[in-house]
């Protein structure tokens, strides 16, 4: 996608064919910076830090941190540790671990002096059909879009989504915006309520700042707000992502997702999750079986922003002394899901249609 017109995606190799250059999110929408992995550490940091985030780009910078470790030490010893040191960065999305068992899968059999180039061409593919999934799950999302317009005479189509699930948390088009930016493409009136989500503000920083840069036109809100928006008749249908999908439909995505679903329920709004094929935990028959991750309770107590003077700062918002909880994500039950956007088709947020519509989970 673009920002400030030019196109981007949020991983590529650097112009050495081997370091791995990544936007870092730290710093957006104030900064745009370009960081450089040139070792296992930098993409296992970019990762806990959260320079990357998002379920999709954590299992495709996995994918690079891999080669990266391979590159010093192709033992089998070694491999295993970068896949130990990368699965323990983030908990709960489970592309993660996907595409660290994707890489061992990949180069585990094969001789130690082919083991880096086969590593860097599986990462590329990685990479590459997530672009596509991507683009596929905006297609099957574009029509219930289009749907909506039909039905309202041509008038805006309201969307809230929550958190970021945009191109800058995927390798490339985003899996709740992508249906977005192919409705706006194809000059449907539509309109995003961009939740804020605290507590670091994906909505407000990343997702406000993708659909700024694509013209999309969006209104921040609190995340309080959604409720009234919903009351107000002002949404016609939210899409969010997700971090892990258990096989009944259950769905693991940023802390917030289940009391939107819930307010949607309550308004008769349908409310639809956009997901690969990589965000599903077939070995899961529960969300609740979903490991939530919880970080520092600083990013509670405390914001980043920008100064009116132009500095990037940090700054204490709670009572000092207080305890804080972080809970990073929640789980929203398939009942509360009038939908999956998978790359496959839309389909019923149950153990059955998901197994319909991937067979060869039929079994597991
Ligand atoms: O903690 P984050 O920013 O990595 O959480 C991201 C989300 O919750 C997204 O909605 C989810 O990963 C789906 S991304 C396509």
């Amino acid at each position: 996608m673009r920002i400030d017109g030019k196109a981007y995606r949020t991983i590529w190799l650097a112009d050495d064919g081997w370091g791995v250059e990544i936007i870092d999110q730290t710093v957006l929408p104030h900064r745009l910076e370009i960081a450089r992995l040139s070792e296992l550490e930098d993409a296992a940091v970019a990762i806990a830090d959260m320079q990357v985030r998002g379920a999709p780009l954590i299992g495709a910078t996995a994918a690079y941190g891999v080669c990266l470790a391979l590159r010093q030490d192709q033992s089998d010893e070694a491999l295993d540790r970068a896949c130990e040191r990368l699965a323990m960065t983030r908990p709960t999305a489970i592309n993660l671990r996907w595409a660290i068992e994707e890489m061992r899968d990949t180069v585990r059999n094969i001789p130690h002096s082919e083991r880096v180039a086969v590593a860097y061409e599986r990462a590329a593919e990685i990479c590459q059909q997530d672009v596509e999934t991507c683009r596929r799950i905006g297609e099957h999302g574009l029509e219930l879009i289009a749907e909506h317009s039909r039905r309202k005479g041509g008038e805006t189509v309201n969307v809230l989504t929550h958190c970021n699930a945009g191109w800058l948390a995927t390798v490339d088009w985003g899996t709740a915006t992508s249906p977005i930016y192919q409705a706006h493409e194809a000059g449907i009136d539509i309109h995003v309520w961009v939740d804020e989500t605290r507590p670091r503000n994906q909505g407000a920083a990343l997702t406000a700042f993708e659909l700024g840069h694509q013209g999309v036109p969006h209104t921040i809100i609190t995340d309080n707000a959604g409720g009234h928006v919903m009351q107000n008749g002002d949404v016609d249908l939210c899409i969010v992502g997700t971090d892990r999908t258990a096989s009944n439909g259950d769905v693991a995505n940023k802390i917030g997702t289940y009391l939107k679903a819930l307010a949607a329920r309550d308004n008769g709004i349908p409310f639809y999750v956009a997901l690969p094929h990589s965000t599903i935990d077939w070995s899961l028959d529960s969300g609740f079986e979903i490991p939530i991750e919880e970080r520092d309770p600083e990013e509670v107590t405390h914001v980043w922003g920008k100064t009116d003077e132009g500095a990037f700062t940090r700054v204490e918002i709670a009572a000092p002394g207080s305890a804080a909880a972080n809970y990073a994500f929640d789980v929203t039950p398939g009942r509360l899901v009038t939908g999956l956007i998978t790359e496959r088709g839309v389909c019923e947020a149950s153990s059955a249609a998901l197994r319909e519509l991937y067979p060869e989970h039929a079994d597991g």
